[in-house]
């Protein structure tokens, strides 16, 4: 693959050119193809020239395995990132009127840094009528005035990259607000330049209650618009009509949305819902085709701005596709959230089974060098239990959500999770060190950190969308009005008064002190972020061992996911005697391999642990490649 690559890349370029000697006019006007490919030619000659010369020094297999792994890039930022999502609206009010705002969000950026978490990814805060709490836009280059001004929200990206902190941003625009002037315009005018940027029909299509996204709340996919006495497509709720993502007007204007925020300081995107996004769309499409080249377009003009930026896409996929998202040349998505560990992490915890997690592993494995996973547990939807098997939901709906008032749209938990697990901290630390040690970049959701609650009361996904806690004072410190925009969790085990990040940071044991601890030493471990891993035997299916190797280093851990304590034998799989010794880097409790190289490990019900596989002298034998 790698050579057929660079010959390719070679092929591009006119001969003895490289990137830089040819004329920028001329570089912009060849082919989309020709021009992507050149976008790496340079960095995929020097690493052949690089091969070359290592092989006519007769470093062969140092050689080959340069050309195996085309490790060109190092400093990645969002391979070894710990990302943290979280909401203007609902993390911190600085004006009294109940609405967390920018202002508030500053005021936090030094807690967010003491905990170490390296980027923020905001939830939409553009203008929007707010019914799909900002996923339904009405304006995308403005600021909802609720949550402050433009000029607040340059000083917030500023404020966070004075810490070190990216942003990045939600990108939504598979539908807008039906209360976007261009719908607005579109519905009015049938001659309107608009009407296109929109799906219609002048019947409604037979299929219309077919698809939707969140079924038992949303009627169908199709509703008539009595202005335009026309149908409209709405892939999710129906004030949000699905835009026209194949009329090249809209193309450019997804640009050029990007193209805005990157200018203003934000690290790149979170890409909502991208399967529908690049998906045909129309009356007569019965089975929609997933347009991928738009994902190399996107990412083309992304990086064409801003070298560093980045897209994340929300594509809740089969494994067999990702590599269409990621591109194989590693040329559309940097990162695409990890949905299908993410349910059989869950089965694998409400189970004790883990060989199903280890499959999703295996099938995930493969990404392009520069692509990379976004590995979450909960986010502020429900927990998307589609993949399982009918068996498997079961198990979990049984663990984690049995109750009628736990489920959400036939498929999921709307849950948060420290009480899915029982507010039980040894499955708390369990769940997290999974996160941080499975493959790919961690994303937490705000007050995870805490283990915050959920409030069963409030209507779908609100339940898990409650206000950050910050102290015992009223409302949890989130805002000095009497009127949240969503109630604070108050009274039992969840409420502020006895989970809070004040009282929490006092106690040394709490769980923002673990979880400080934890992302401290995660952000040690780059072999997480950027090696390759091998999933090692236990003869326990109740344990998951996995090791990641990277530039001459190795990496274990060990989890076990049942409640009670499982002794087993393991070996971390190397060749060399290195395996022999393995440093806990969490406690002193380290582990020397018996005579026939097997470590004999009794895990705690729950148990995990981080080892090293070796010393830690680890540093120097790191190498450069
Ligand atoms: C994504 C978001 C979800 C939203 C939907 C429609 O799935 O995660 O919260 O409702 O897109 O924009
Ligand atoms: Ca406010």
């Amino acid at each position: 693959m790698a050579c057929a690559a660079s010959t390719e890349a070679e092929k591009a370029l006119l001969p003895g050119q490289v990137r830089s000697q040819i004329p920028n006019q001329i570089y912009q006007t060849r082919s989309r193809r020709l021009r992507s490919r050149l976008t790496f030619a340079n960095i995929t000659l020097q690493l052949a020239l690089q091969r070359e010369l290592f092989q006519c020094l007769g470093f062969k297999s140092v050689a080959s395995s340069i050309g195996r792994r085309r490790r060109m890039i190092k400093d990645l930022w969002y391979k070894n990132a710990v990302l943290y999502c979280l909401s203007v609206g609902t993390y911190m009010d600085a004006n009294a009127d109940g609405i967390g705002d920018f202002q508030g969000l500053m005021r936090r950026l030094d807690y967010l840094h003491g905990l170490g978490i390296t980027a923020i990814w905001l939830m939409p805060f553009q203008k929007s009528p707010g019914k799909d709490d900002g996923y339904d836009i009405s304006d995308y280059y403005a600021v909802n005035p609720a949550y402050g001004s433009m000029g607040d929200f340059v000083e917030f990206t500023h404020g966070a990259k004075q810490r070190g902190i990216r942003v990045i941003i939600d990108l939504v625009v598979n539908h807008t607000s039906n209360e976007h002037p261009w719908f607005q315009e579109a519905r009015r005018n049938p001659d309107s330049k608009y009407r296109d940027w929109y799906i219609w029909s002048k019947k409604r299509p037979s299929h219309a209650n077919t698809g939707m996204v969140f079924p038992g709340v949303q009627k169908s996919t199709w509703t008539r618009d009595p202005v335009a006495k026309q149908w409209y497509f709405h892939r999710f709720y129906d004030f949000q009509p699905d835009l026209n993502t194949s009329h090249p007007a809209v193309q450019a204007e997804i640009l050029k949305i990007m193209g805005f925020w990157i200018q203003l300081g934000v690290s790149g995107f979170r890409m909502d819902a991208v399967p529908f996004v690049i998906s045909t769309k129309g009356p007569d499409v019965r089975t929609p085709r997933e347009q991928y080249d738009m994902l190399r377009a996107f990412r083309e003009f992304l990086q064409w701005r801003v070298g560093d930026s980045i897209i994340l896409a929300e594509a809740n996929v089969l494994p067999r596709t990702d590599m269409q998202y990621f591109g194989h040349d590693g040329d559309r998505m940097q990162m695409m959230f990890n949905f299908q560990v993410n349910q059989n992490l869950f089965y694998a915890l409400a189970s004790a089974d883990t060989r199903p997690l280890a499959k999703a592993l295996n099938r995930t494995e493969k990404r392009p060098e520069t692509g990379q996973w976004g590995l979450f547990l909960r986010n502020h939807d429900e927990l998307d239990l589609g993949r399982l098997t009918e068996k498997q939901r079961q198990q979990v709906f049984k663990a984690f959500g049995p109750n009628p008032e736990d489920q959400l749209y036939d498929r999921g938990i709307r849950r948060r999770l420290a009480p899915m697990l029982g507010g039980d901290r040894r499955r708390l630390e369990l769940a997290y060190s999974l996160m941080f040690t499975l493959p790919g970049t961690p994303v937490l959701r705000y007050g995870d950190e805490l283990g915050m609650g959920d409030d069963l009361s409030l209507k779908e996904r609100t339940c898990c969308r409650t206000p950050m806690q910050w102290s015992t004072e009223p409302n949890g410190g989130f805002t000095k009005s009497n009127k949240p925009i969503v109630p604070v969790i108050s009274d039992g085990p969840y409420g502020y008064e006895h989970v809070n990040a004040a009282e929490q940071r006092r106690d040394s044991n709490s769980m923002l002190n673990w979880t400080e601890r934890i992302i401290r030493m995660r952000k040690e471990v780059p072999e997480v972020g950027w090696g390759e891993f091998e999933i090692l035997k236990t003869g326990d299916p109740a344990v998951l061992a996995i090791r990641y190797d990277w530039r001459n280093n190795s990496v274990l851990f060990l989890h076990n996911f049942a409640e009670d304590p499982r002794e087993f034998e393991c070996s971390a799989g190397l060749k060399s005697k290195t395996g022999d010794r393995l440093v806990n880097l969490l406690t002193a409790d380290h582990s020397t391999a018996g005579e026939n190289g097997k470590h004999c490990v009794c895990l705690e019900g729950y148990g995990y642990r981080w080892y090293r596989v070796g010393g830690l002298d680890y540093l120097l034998k790191r190498s450069e490649f």
